[in-house]
């Protein structure tokens, strides 16, 4: 299906205002054995909108992912998050997840209760704050609320997958980060709690950089913001999104927008 003739909901306007440089990838290039997993890959992230991430499996985008997050650690080239190598970060890798957020495409939520998993990552005095309005206000963000209000203290692992992946947004948020970086957010979740989340990641973006991998065309077409399609490791263009559906610069591009695959050999 070609959404992009279907569909041209991209060119509402952009609700963000700064627009500075956030996130730059430059050069990034990551090997496994004897495979590129990553080549030379070169893109920025101005300071709040979403930019989706696009492309067949397998092209290398958990990968990017899981690099911007130094979850993996094996890549060649720079990563900066306002200006700081992420190699450098004060504190080391985990005050950085803090920082930056990455909610993975398998959640994985820890074994105790609802409430506990959102506050698990702050610190003794936040703790001691309001967090049951830090809480709601979180489980709220990820379209979570409704569903867990009435069994926060339930264990985690009794929530469906879909659940659980919007309780590790929620935990995310919770420190709020500087950059969320999303593993196909929405790809268990039914059309009303993917619509709620949607509008949840346009109001973040209106402050922070959010980097969404989805395989949804009609999502990142929604989301607006700029796209980023990856093939083979390699980021083959990069456009605002009404440039890329509707007037794709390269072969590659049209080639996945009209039969959702990619040859890039
Ligand atoms: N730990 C690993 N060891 C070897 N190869 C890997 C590893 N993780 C991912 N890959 C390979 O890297 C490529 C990109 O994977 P991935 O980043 O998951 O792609 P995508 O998220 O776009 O589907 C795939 O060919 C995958 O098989
Ligand atoms: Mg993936």
């Amino acid at each position: 299906m070609n959404t992009a003739k279907q569909n041209s909901r991209c060119s509402i306007p952009q609700t963000s205002t700064l627009n500075q440089t956030m996130v730059n990838v430059e050069n990034l290039s990551l090997q496994m054995g004897d495979k590129h997993i990553l080549q030379h890959v070169s893109f920025d992230l101005p300071a709040a909108d979403i930019t989706s991430l696009i492309g067949p499996s397998g092209a290398g985008k958990s990968s990017l992912l899981r690099c911007m997050n130094m979850l993996n650690t094996d890549w060649t080239g720079h990563i900066q998050v306002q200006h700081t190598d992420i190699r450098h970060w004060h504190g080391g890798a985990d005050i950085l997840r803090k920082h930056i957020g990455l909610i993975a495409q398998k959640p994985a939520v820890f074994p105790v209760s609802i409430a506990d998993n959102v506050l698990f990552g702050l610190s003794r005095s936040q703790q001691k704050e309001n967090t049951s309005a830090l809480l709601q206000h979180c489980l709220q963000q990820s379209a979570l609320w409704d569903e867990v209000k009435d069994r926060l203290d339930q264990p985690a692992n009794t929530l469906s997958i879909g659940q659980q992946q919007r309780l590790c947004l929620a935990r995310a948020l919770a420190l709020k980060p500087s950059v969320l970086l999303l593993d196909e957010p929405t790809a268990s979740l039914d059309p009303r709690s993917k619509q709620l989340i949607e509008l949840s990641l346009h109001e973040l973006a209106q402050n922070i950089p959010i980097l969404c991998v989805t395989h949804d065309l009609d999502q990142a077409q929604r989301l607006q913001g700029n796209i980023l399609f990856m093939c083979d490791g390699k980021i083959i263009e990069t456009a605002d999104c009404d440039s890329l559906f509707n007037h794709p610069q390269k072969l590659e591009t049209r080639e996945f927008l009209r039969w959702s695959v990619c040859d890039c050999d």
